[in-house]
Order: structure tokens, then sequence, then C-alpha cells
């Protein structure tokens, strides 16, 4: 089954005279449990791409189905719910409050999704645990390598258990051995926990961990590769 159905997306804005077709035409649809890598040179959309699949921006035209409900017209609000309720997002720089150790930081999320007490740091020490950091839940960001920090954001994302996490070049500060760890962390989500990961990358060795490479020119598909595995 398609957990994410794009027909026709198209993302334009305008700026002063000028209208930039940042996508145009977007047919894609994205399985349940799949592991996709979006790949293209700089402004070719796929931060817009990624921005309309997590429901953070709105297409201008087509149609888009998360989890077999239309979302493409939904107000602000309803848009943030199903937000919360699928996606995890995972950035190139970590967004962790520096003054808060690891295990507050995963938690942040759930205190606003109203998890309380015991419960909550339960559900926290466990995402931190799927990501291999039980040893390191103390620690603020500064005490931890960029890999580190990239799977406390990583363990942020999943404390909330979403169906589907997106990741906008989640690599792109980290060295190869880390990029390789986080690479190994997010296998690992989709294949134990059937988490569909649809990340944005510059490294064609980071598409070897997925299934497939959707690769953007121009605001368009231009072609989708299948990952042998090996
Ligand atoms: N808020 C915006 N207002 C106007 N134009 C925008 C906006 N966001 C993106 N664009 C334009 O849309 C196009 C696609 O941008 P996008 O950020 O999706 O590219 P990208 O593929 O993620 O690039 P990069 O690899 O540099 O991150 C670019 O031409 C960009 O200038
Ligand atoms: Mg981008």
């Amino acid at each position: 089954m398609a957990v994410i159905k794009l027909q026709d997306i198209a993302r334009s804005y305008k700026v002063g005279q000028v209208q930039v077709m940042a996508l145009k035409k977007i047919d894609l649809n994205i399985e349940k449990g799949e592991f996709v890598s979006i790949m293209g040179p700089s402004g070719s959309g796929k931060s817009t791409l990624l921005n309309v699949i997590g429901c953070l921006d709105r297409p201008t035209a087509g149609t888009y189905e998360l989890s077999g409900k239309r979302v493409e017209k939904l107000r602000d609000g309803v848009l943030a719910d199903i937000r919360n309720q699928f996606i995890g997002f995972v950035f190139q720089r970590f967004h962790l409050l520096p003054r808060l150790n690891a295990l507050e930081n995963v938690q942040l999320p759930l205190i606003y999704r109203g998890l309380v007490g015991k419960e909550r740091r339960n559900r926290a020490k466990k995402a931190l645990e799927m990501v291999g950091l039980s040893d390191r839940i103390h620690h603020t960001p500064s005490q931890l390598s960029g890999g580190q920090q990239q799977r406390v954001a990583i363990a942020r994302a999943i404390s909330m258990e979403p169906a589907v996490i997106l990741a906008d070049e989640p690599t792109g500060s980290l060295d190869s051995g880390s990029s390789k760890n986080i690479m190994g962390v997010f296998n690992q989500l989709n294949r134990e926990y059937g988490i569909t990961i649809i990340q944005v990358t510059h490294d064609e060795e980071m598409t070897a961990y997925g299934d497939r490479v959707i690769r953007i020119l121009d605001g368009e598909i231009e072609k989708i590769d299948v990952v042998n595995a090996s």
C-alpha cells in the first residue's frame, strides 16, 4: 500500500515579477516501509518536495494522499495535526536545544503531545536505546559528537512513533564514518520497525542504504533508480 501518493503536484513561488516553478508534474508513490533517497542539483526542488510530503507546505496544484487521506487542501491547524501524527523530521543541523541533555531533548515533542512523568521518560529512553545511545542520555549536545547529536535528533523524531521519517541532508554536516553510522540507524529503523524513510542527500554513497533513488531536475522527476540489494 502506498503511504504517499503524489499526483501531478506543482509548487510555484512568486517573488516580485518572477514566477519560480519549484515543482512541476510530480507523480510519485512511496510504499509503506520503503527507504527512498531524493537526489538532484542545488535548487532542483528537493527540499520543496520534502516540505510538501511533510505537510509543512501545500502544493499549488495536484493531489496528495497521505496514508489514504487527501491532505493538499487542509487548513494549517489540521495539517499540523496530521504532521504530528504521521511525520518525524530530521535536519542537516540537528536543532537540539543546547542546555538540555539528550533525554530532555527527546522528551520535548512528547511534552507537546501531553505525555507526562514516567511514561514520557520511558518513551524517550526507548527511542535513545533504538539509536544506540543508552549510555549518553545525560549528555548535552556539546558533550556529544556530531553523529551522536544526529542520533539524538533521530530519537526525538521516532519518540513520536511516526509512520514516516523525512530527513533533509541528515548527513550533510557529518564525516563519512558518522554518516554511515546514521544510515545504519535508518536502515535498522526501516527494517525492524517498518518506518518509511525518505531522505534528501547529495552523497551517492548514502543512497546504497535505500530501495530507490528519485532523481530530480528542474522541479521534475528525471529518473527513478532501483538500488540493487547487495
Ligand atoms: N520560499 C521560497 N520562495 C521563493 N522561491 C523559493 C522558496 N523556496 C524555494 N524556492 C525556489 O524553489 C527552487 C527549489 O528550491 P529547493 O529549496 O527545493 O531546492 P533544493 O533542491 O532543496 O536545493 P539545495 O540542494 O540547494 O538544498 C529554487 O529555485 C528556489 O529558489
Ligand atoms: Mg534543499
